[in-house]
Parts: structure tokens; sequence; C-alpha cells
């Protein structure tokens, strides 16, 4: 008999967001008639933009045209699409990125979970806790997890807890690993670095010969000056560090699916006769060989957010959603509520009331008020006694939303 991979057996038995739906799903079939309002997932409530609606109907046309019709395109995305990328997203803010370091994808999900198969199985990771579960789920897969202890912490990973005791600050790892992951604006807390914090991490990273994973997902969120963007604004990160990017946040991109990753030309690791080898030739030969690029139609419409049109109603997008953001943000700290984020991101962090854990408050909230959040300790063991709300529902719902929680008796 075949065999499978056994690493998948020591997963827990449902992908957090997975699991959150289920549990959504059951108390709908429960509830058919209550209107549960949705601050789970991350998933956002704005249509996509006109600039890019538009871009996807002239592409469809190229399609049905002999002269303009594309089949396979390049692995790395489009010339067309990577060169905006490193104009704008890059250049326009002082930091040299070329258009042969990006690489288009379906996402900044798959991106941070596939780059592990340049990486060795023995490289140590650390993470800060909480932290998205991707990173933890596709290390476990992939076999450098170890074994999930009772604390729910893996054995083979560096947990660097994010709470209200350190201000949501993580101190640099101790493990001394090869392999650190980030993401500022942080998915869950809302939180950020400043740039001399990241700078931290970058000198720590050069010195230990680690390299970062940066998810910068949600840096169109940022609102402070002293926030870097881009990881690559700090000195000596093209050394030491991949960032991942997301179209799904800022131009509701969630359906469409695309987005990209940075491989700087002077980032190496070694091999294991200890040779130094390109990163930015492996993910590229990993991406030729089991990818076939994102659509042409979709990238089409990701460069459209490069037009000013563009680029305006997406700034009006992110304005909408951190609206709600400072809703909710000010109306728990009005009911008392300890609460971050939603400053520079559209994730707000909740202390839950005093005994009460994350699962539990995730219950009491859709049971007394309707309204679905993410428990924390689903991101990790740091996160118990806390909970996520997201600033992508509509703005009515989010006013109905602060009200509900308001008469929630604590
Ligand atoms: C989240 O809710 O954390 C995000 O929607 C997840 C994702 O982007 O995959």
């Amino acid at each position: 008999m075949f065999k499978i991979n056994d690493n998948f057996c020591k997963l827990p038995a449902s992908y957090l967001f997975s699991e959150v739906a289920r549990r959504l799903a059951k108390f709908k079939e429960e509830h058919p008639d209550k209107e549960i309002i949705r601050m789970g997932i991350g998933d956002v409530t704005r249509p996509i933009c006109p600039a890019a609606i538009e871009a996807l109907h002239r592409a469809a046309d190229d399609q049905a045209c002999a002269e303009r019709f594309h089949g396979y395109g390049p692995e790395q995305g489009y010339p067309f699409l990577t060169e905006r990328i490193a104009d704008i997203d890059f250049r326009a803010r002082g930091i040299e990125i070329s258009a042969d370091e990006i690489f288009v994808s379906d996402g900044a999900k798959s991106d941070s979970g596939n780059i592990g198969d340049i990486l060795s199985i023995s490289d140590k990771i650390a993470v800060t806790d909480p932290v998205y579960p991707v990173y933890i789920d596709t290390n476990v897969m992939a076999g450098r997890a170890g074994e999930l202890g009772a604390d729910g912490r893996w054995s083979g990973i560096e947990y660097l807890p994010c709470t209200a005791d350190n201000n949501f600050i993580p101190a640099l790892p101790s493990g001394n690993p090869d392999v650190i992951y980030l993401c500022y604006p942080n998915n869950p807390t809302g939180t950020t670095l400043t740039r001399t914090q990241l700078k931290q991490w970058v000198d720590y990273a050069l010195e230990h010969g680690s390299l970062i994973l940066f998810d910068a997902a949600y840096e169109a969120y940022i609102t402070e000056t002293d926030v870097p963007h881009s990881i690559f604004e700090i000195e000596g990160a093209r050394r030491c560090a991949i960032e991942f990017r997301s179209f799904s946040k800022t131009a509701g991109f969630t359906g469409l699916r695309c987005g990209y990753t940075v491989v700087p030309k002077d980032l190496y690791g070694v091999d294991s006769k200890g040779e130094r080898v390109s990163l930015n030739h492996l993910w590229n030969r990993r991406q030729t060989t089991k990818f076939n690029g994102a659509s042409y139609v979709i990238q089409r419409a990701a460069e459209a957010l490069y037009t000013p049109e563009g680029r305006q109603q997406v700034a009006e997008n992110v304005a909408y959603y951190m609206r709600n953001a400072s809703l909710l943000l000010n109306g728990l700290r009005q009911q008392g509520i300890m609460a971050v984020g939603g400053v520079n991101s559209p994730y707000i962090w909740l202390k839950t009331p005093e005994g009460i854990t994350s699962w539990q408050f995730f219950d009491k909230l859709l049971n007394e008020c309707l309204v679905a959040g993410t428990p924390g300790v689903g991101f990790g063991p740091s996160g118990e006694g806390y909970f996520r709300l997201t600033a992508f529902n509509t703005h009515e719902a989010t006013i109905e939303a602060v009200k509900r929680i308001h008469d929630l008796k604590m």
C-alpha cells in the first residue's frame, strides 16, 4: 500500500478559519432566522474597484481575439505588472527592487506556504506568537515543526510571545533560528514595528545568518510615518529577507487571487556542502516548474490598480475599512475593553473579559450579539485570552456590531 506524508496527520483536525466557518455554519443551521455580523476571517466586503473591473473586461475581450489572445505567460508574471510594482511599490519609496526580483502569484498565502520548498528541512523556525497559522501549518506539513506539545507549541518551533506584557513587541529569538517569520502590520494583533525596531531584526538576521520571511500583506493600512511599508526600507534587508505582498485586502482580490513575492538577487543561502546559492534563482526554478503564472486577465486587473484612478480607488477602499477600524477600536475602549491594532491595520485585537477563554468569548459574542470574530488562541498559545475582529465588514454592520458589543453583559 502506498504511504502518505505522515506530517499531515500531525496537524490539528482543521485549519483555523475552516473551524470558525464550520461553527458558524452549525449556528446558522440551528438558528436560520438569525443574521450574523461576520468579523472573523479577514475577507473584504467592498466590490472590486472600477479600474480593475474595466481592465478585467478588456482582458477578457483580448482572450476572445486571435491577435490579443494570451496563453501561457511568464511564470514570474508579465512585465507590464512587475515593472509597475517595482516602480510604484518600491522605487517611488526610494527602495531599489528590480522587476526580475518580483514574482507574481495567486496570493501571499500560497507563496508564504510554498517558500518552504526551497529551504532545508533542517532549518530551525521562529514565529511570533500569536501568528498567521499558515506559517506553522506549512512547516508541520514539511516536517520541520517537530511534535505538538500539550501546551499547544510545536517542539521544533521557537515561539516569540507578543502579549500586553511586552506591548505586543516580540523579543529577539534566543534559539538561533535559521528562518524567522515576521508579519507587519501584524496579523492577528494589528500592531506594528517601527523602522528602528525592524532594523534590530535585520541586524539580528545578518549577524546570525537567518532568513526573514516578511509578510507585508497589510502595508497599505499603515498611517504612521515611522512604520516601514517594506522590509527593504531597512539597510541590509536585501541580504536577509523575502517579502510577500497581496492585492486581497487593498483591492478586494480575495476571490480574484493575486499577490507577489520579492526575492532579492543579493539573497544567498548555503547548500549542504556549504556552497552559496541564490534564493532568487531557486525560487525562479521552483515557480517555473510548479506554477504557470497568475492568469493574464487577473494580472491586467492588478496592473490597473497602479493607474492614477486605480490608486485613488484603492486608497478609498482602505480609508473605508480604516473608518470601521477606528469605530471598533474606540467603541471597545469606551467600554473599558483593552484593544490594540486598528491604527495601521484592519485588525483589532482585544482582551477577553477576566476568566473567559478565547473560544468561550467566541460563543458568547455569537450567541449574545450575533457577531462572529476569531478566537485569539487559534493563532497560537499566546493568543489565549484574546480575540480578533476585522474592520472588513460594511460601515453599517460595523456600527451595529459596536452597538451590540456595547450591550454585552461581561
Ligand atoms: C485572516 O483572516 O487572517 C486572513 O483573511 C487570512 C488570509 O488572508 O489568508
